[in-house]
């Protein structure tokens, strides 16, 4: 690598991340308390889609990761499928207490699938933790399900354990490293070539 080069590259790796789910499975709780905003108890639905940023610093990486919040609700379905594309981590959401959210991910699973060209890695979090007394997946159904379709899966509660979800972002960033490092270098890569053009006019 030649110094040039070198003095382009940006000390952090940036990344998409997304957060799809269900109306109501607490996806933009999960994304607030991650930003050490205060949880918030009353429903709230997310209208389209908006984005808040974060540094994680892993192994002496440094990541900006631009977390992408979305609608679950089927009324905004067709303007929150607009921002799926070029996310680099996505995150299936769940709620333990509604088997329907569970149902769902098969559907938000396939919907990824067919949308997003670049490569990802992804993830599934069941939330809401906390309520674990009127579960209705159990553990085991959970687990067996990601296995099955080889995702990671937490259990997490964005009310009583934020630090459970950032573990698993963490997790997730750490093997997103090498798309979001191709992505940084085939970004480099059109500047470069730019740049050169330029000079020929
Ligand atoms: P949409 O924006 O409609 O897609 O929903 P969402 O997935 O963003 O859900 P949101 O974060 O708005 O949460 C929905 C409801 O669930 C709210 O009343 C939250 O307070 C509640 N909630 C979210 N996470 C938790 C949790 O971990 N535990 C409990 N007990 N309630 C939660
Ligand atoms: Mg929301």
């Amino acid at each position: 690598m030649n110094e040039s080069k070198n003095k382009d590259k940006k000390d952090f790796l940036e990344g998409k991340l997304i957060l799809l789910g269900d109306s109501g499975v607490g996806k933009t709780n999960l994304i607030n308390v991650t930003m050490g905003k205060k949880f918030l108890e009353n429903d709230n639905v997310t209208i389209t889609a908006s984005f808040s940023e974060k540094t994680f610093e892993i192994d002496s990486n440094k990541y900006k990761i631009y977390f992408w919040d979305t609608a679950g609700s089927e009324r905004y379905r067709g303007v929150t499928k607009l921002y799926y594309k070029g996310s680099d981590i996505v995150i299936f959401v769940y709620d333990i207490t509604s088997i329907k959210s569970f149902n769902s991910l098969k559907e938000w699973i396939k919907e990824t699938k067919e949308i997003i060209e670049n490569d990802y890695v992804c993830g599934i979090v069941g939330n809401k933790k906390d309520l674990y007394k009127e579960q209705q997946i159990s553990d085991k159904e959970s687990k067996e399900f990601a296995q099955s379709i080889g995702m990671k899966l937490k259990i997490v509660s964005a009310k009583e354990d934020r630090e459970g979800f950032i573990e698993f972002v963490q997790d997730l960033i750490k093997e997103a490293k090498p798309i979001l490092e191709n992505k940084r270098d085939s970004i480099l890569l059109k500047e470069s070539k730019t740049k050169k053009h330029k000079c020929k006019c």
